[in-house]
């Protein structure tokens, strides 16, 4: 095995972010400092030497803001202090200086298609037809005949406006009007305000969403649905590059230092994802796209479809193409609002630490900047859900009684729930074998899953055959190997039904990475011949891959 040095080094200036490794925490989830069941900024700060022991460059944290918490902090009510449930403000202040000292960065969540109904722009707004703000939202005499993404129409009837406000996802998440040049400022603001506070960077919130087609045309109503899918006339919406634009000139250009703009942009292209991307049009540095994480969907994501290995092979490998020559890629499998992927596209039985390992080699080494969920790391598995009485997710919760009440089978849906709701990817963070999990010392929030006994972060630590060994491995590679940052992608293979193999090339080397998708054993065939060079992850071995393994070589 090639042998990696420990001292990872780092990139300043344009497209730093390119030898750089992304870490999420859901704070609510990732580390209790004060024992009330709720993850805290404390308990980020309390648990920082495992980020730098892990050697991610940024960490990026779901939102902290106050909020009435109707979607975990997705509903914001001011967006310049932080709520008690996370602490403080001096927290914050706290948090940023510790990562800075240690060479690492603070990525924020602006979430700014939406408020939350409490936020006092809204309470303004709602308040009467001739509020100053009364154009800050969306608000219509008669709703069109869209539905939310949340299940259930996308208008609310307010009373004290005698009118129906638009949300796009809970009722409790009103869609700010981005038409209005108030509106757009207002957000400059509060973007500007973190900045100067010493945050590196946000990953913006649905951001591909942030502008409708003005008409709000009604949609099609697909069969057995009740609502119309707004898709067409919300996402990539008319004017989302010109916003993003503008918000890159009055905001990003004035600032000169390293930042990093990731936005959220689910079901968007890869045209549109170049178009976010390129830095000649200066919107972002890149886009979490969802294509890759939604293989396993039929019409919705409830209607849960097998793994097909064919497509998800085809789809990364248009987003590595079609970003090649102008924009960047974002590589992640997990977040707060994803299944745990080794449950997923992996085996989180027999063939567990494998499966995790492979995925893990297999998103690593494509070109684009690593995100990695907490958890990830050492594996974590989604939860055994039995009753809807242990989901807290108000997108779950809200589909199994508008699915109950159409009449379809509790257990069909609560199946459904069981492999796709966000609570698999929220339960807490499996520190240790104890029974808070080294989370909490109190009573936690969500269920911790049983397994955490046998996947922790303390099981793993010391071992060099551990999946949280292998990910520290991955992400020193990326630091110390120009190959897996700037080479080139190339699809090895796109038929073989247990393979996923490609190329890497640059101009000091290559990297060809060949991984089994199956829990039995692969032939390489034709593929074998690139069985040449260094082993630089993974084990010596012929023309055929045991289940679940992953193999690279260097030359
Ligand atoms: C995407 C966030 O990641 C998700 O958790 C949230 O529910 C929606 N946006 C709405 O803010």
């Amino acid at each position: 095995m090639t042998s990696i040095p420990t001292a990872p080094a780092r990139r300043t200036g344009p497209g730093w972010w390119r030898s750089a490794v992304v870490y999420q925490v859901y704070p609510r989830s990732f580390a209790d400092g004060n024992g009330d069941g709720i993850g805290d900024l404390r308990g980020i700060r309390d648990r920082l030497d495992h980020l730098q022991w892990l050697g991610v460059d940024v960490l990026w944290i779901s939102p902290v803001y106050p909020s009435p918490m109707a979607d975990n902090g997705y509903d914001v009510s001011d967006y310049h202090d932080v709520d008690p449930t996370y602490g403080t403000l001096e927290e914050l202040d706290g948090l940023i200086a510790d990562l800075h000292e240690r060479g690492m960065k603070l990525v924020m969540d602006l979430v700014a298609n939406h408020t939350s109904d409490e936020h006092p722009w809204f309470i303004d707004s709602s308040s009467s037809p001739e509020s100053e703000k009364r154009d800050w939202y969306w608000w219509r005499d008669e709703p069109n005949n869209w539905g939310s993404f949340f299940s259930g129409p996308a208008w609310t009837y307010c009373e004290g406006r005698a009118a129906y406000y638009m949300h796009l996802f809970a009722k409790k998440q009103p869609d700010l009007n981005w038409e209005n040049p108030e509106v757009r400022h207002a957000v400059y603001d509060i973007l500007r305000w973190w900045l100067d506070r010493g945050v590196d960077g946000f990953r913006m919130d649905v951001i591909n969403l942030i502008s409708k087609d003005p008409e709000l045309p009604e949609a099609p109503v697909m069969p057995g649905q009740k609502y119309g899918n707004m898709r067409q006339s919300v996402i990539d919406g008319p004017r989302v590059h010109e916003y993003l634009a503008e918000m890159h000139r009055e905001v990003f250009d004035k600032y000169d230092r390293d930042l990093l703009l990731v936005g959220e942009t689910g079901e968007t292209t890869v045209e549109e994802g170049r178009k976010y991307t390129d830095p000649d049009r200066r919107e972002l540095d890149m886009v979490l796209h969802y294509e890759h994480v939604e293989i396993d969907h039929g019409a919705f994501k409830w209607d849960v479809r097998p793994f097909d290995l064919g497509r998800l092979r085809e789809r990364l490998a248009a987003w590595q193409t079609g970003l090649a020559d102008a924009g960047w890629n974002s590589l992640y499998w997990d977040n707060h609002d994803q299944p745990r992927i080794v449950s997923r596209y992996g085996d989180d039985g027999r063939w567990r630490t494998e499966s995790a390992k492979l995925l893990a080699t297999v998103l690593h080494l494509q070109r684009g900047t690593p995100f990695v969920y907490q958890g990830d790391e050492i594996g974590m598995t989604n939860y055994p859900f039995v009753s809807i009485d242990e989901v807290d997710d108000v997108e779950g919760v809200n589909y199994y009684h508008e699915a109950v009440a159409a009449g379809e089978d509790p257990e069909d849906v609560m199946r459904s729930l069981r492999a796709m709701c966000r609570d698999n990817g929220r339960t807490p963070m499996q520190w240790d074998d104890g029974p808070g999990a080294g989370f909490t010392t109190g009573d936690p929030w969500l269920a911790i899953n049983p397994n955490h006994t046998e996947i922790n972060v303390a099981a793993q630590k010391d071992d060099p055959d551990s999946v949280l060994s292998h990910y520290r491995r991955l992400i020193r590679l990326r630091h110390e190997d120009p190959v897996v940052v700037d080479g080139d992608f190339t699809l090895l293979d796109d038929v073989h039904p247990q393979l996923f193999a490609f190329r890497r090339r640059h101009e000091s080397g290559e990297l060809v990475v060949l991984a089994n998708f199956s829990s039995e054993e692969a032939e390489l065939g034709d593929l074998a011949q690139e069985c040449r060079g260094e082993v630089a992850l993974g084990a010596e071995g012929g023309p055929v891959l045991a289940p679940w393994e992953a193999r690279v070589y260097r030359r």
